[in-house]
């Protein structure tokens, strides 16, 4: 858990992180979670300052569907190619409810971070908050990803 912050309130990380966790809670009102009726917001901070928000989509198909994060990040890439993200922050909660519920992404999502952390050769910041209400603030996709598959991986079939 090296250089990992855990804090017991919000309030206790820097305005940034802050500042995207309030966006992400915001835009889990947008959610359409007609099935788990969990909301989830996502909202990534870019380099120059710019957000971008998603929230999860189900379907009726369930594996269809998308995560915030996802959301999020797929936007941020398809608008803004050239620009390196600096952090994401998720945040889950029950419609029309105020209070933040645990939500630490799945890995599918993690996996997905890391691939823009590669690209881009700039670690993402990633603030959630875990089953114990304290916010997380990850230095990195990768300090998610122990034993991770790269595209280095990937690398080893050319060589032998
Ligand atoms: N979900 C997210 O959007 N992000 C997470 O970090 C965890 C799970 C969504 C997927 C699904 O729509 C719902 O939450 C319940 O799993």
């Amino acid at each position: 858990m090296k250089n990992f912050i855990i804090v017991d309130h919000l309030e206790d990380l820097d305005s940034e992180s802050k500042y995207i966790t309030h966006k992400a809670k915001d835009a889990a009102n947008h959610a359409y979670a007609p099935y788990s009726k969990f909301l989830v917001g996502a909202a990534v901070l870019l380099e120059d300052g710019t957000i971008i928000t998603g929230t999860n989509q189900e379907n009726a198909a369930y594996p269809s569907g998308m995560c915030a994060e996802r959301v999020a990040l797929f936007a941020a890439a398809s608008l803004h190619p050239d620009k390196p993200i600096s952090k994401i922050a998720v945040v889950a909660k029950r419609k029309g409810g105020k209070e933040v519920l645990p939500a630490t992404s799945c890995g599918s999502c993690r996996q997905v971070m890391l691939e823009f952390e590669q690209r881009q050769e700039k670690p993402i910041e990633i603030i959630m908050q875990n089953m114990e209400h304290h916010w997380v603030k990850a230095p990195s996709a990768e300090s998610l990803l122990p034993f991770c598959f790269t595209k280095a991986s990937l690398e080893h079939i050319e060589k032998k």
